[in-house]
């Protein structure tokens, strides 16, 4: 294993531990707000600083961008990409569903590792680029699934921002008949690793941030899904929405998003 796959682990595993120690325990002076709707919890916090600080030292030359803020500068050209506690609303309502993830990122911006981490059922999600994606050190593959009336998809809805309400609305009707089921859990991070799985057939949400996908999107290409943005875009840094799924449901989803949204 590479070492940078097994600092991630490593760091993955410690912020679960972090959590674990603090579920169901938060008390509102742990909850701030970032913004409206918005929060952050000290425990995000601890294992930002937990994550960050065991790249900082193994990898001392590389980059880091972290949700809550902790940012470093280094001079590979490699940066790492972490969202210390995916599904932070879970977590504050003690709904179990929430993940670690940790990416990196290449100096050619191709995705090099990703893991996601779900400590309450210790399922750990890893891939290294070309060396396919494993749950718990088991080889793992997209869904392949045919029937639309089987799907299990998955997406995240708007919480904040309403402009495109109406477009995300208007996709999930579609994508409504073109299931058995949708599920929203919570956590960017777990959809994808559920996509990458096979768990969902197909995952999809409007304006993500890097930490949200960065893991994940590496998972499910490395399980032989696609990953793309609404436009069918493989760059998905650049607008930084995500369509995910097996060479059955991506098109299905593609065609719901270019009629529903602009990308
Ligand atoms: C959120 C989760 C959620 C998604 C939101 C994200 P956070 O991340 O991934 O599923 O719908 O857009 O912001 O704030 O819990 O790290
Ligand atoms: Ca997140
Ligand atoms: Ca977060």
């Amino acid at each position: 294993m590479s070492k940078e796959l097994a600092t991630a682990i490593s760091a993955a595993r410690a912020a679960g531990a972090i959590t674990l120690a603090k579920f169901g325990e938060l008390t509102s002076s742990d909850i701030k707000t970032k913004e409206f709707k918005d929060f952050v919890t000290d425990v995000d916090k601890a294992c930002e600083a937990a994550i960050s600080s065991s790249i900082a030292e193994s990898f001392p030359d590389d980059s880091m961008l972290c949700e809550e803020g902790t940012v470093m500068t280094g001079s590979s050209g490699r940066t790492w990409i972490v969202d210390p506690l995916d599904g932070t609303l879970n977590f504050i309502h003690s709904f179990p569903v929430f993940s670690i993830s940790i990416a990196l990122l290449g100096s050619n911006s191709e995705l090099l590792t990703g893991v996601v981490y779900q400590p309450v059922l210790d399922e750990l999600f890893t891939a290294q680029r070309g060396q396919g994606a494993f749950l718990n050190g088991k080889k793992i593959t997209v869904s392949s699934r045919t029937e639309r009336e089987s799907f299990l998809m998955a997406t995240g809805l708007p919480f904040s921002k309403y402009h495109y309400l109406d477009s995300t609305l208007g996709m999930l009707r579609d994508v409504i008949h073109d299931s058995a089921g949708i599920r929203r859990a919570g956590s960017a991070a777990i959809d994808l690793a559920y996509t990458a799985c096979g768990r969902f057939d197909g995952f999809w949400e409007y304006r993500l941030s890097p930490w949200d996908f960065a893991a994940g999107v590496l998972l499910v290409r490395e399980a032989g899904g696609t990953v793309t943005d609404f436009s069918g875009d493989s760059d998905v840094f650049k607008r930084q929405s995500i369509l995910a799924g097996s060479n059955i449901t991506h098109p299905l989803l593609l065609d719901h998003a270019r009629k529903h949204f602009t990308a």
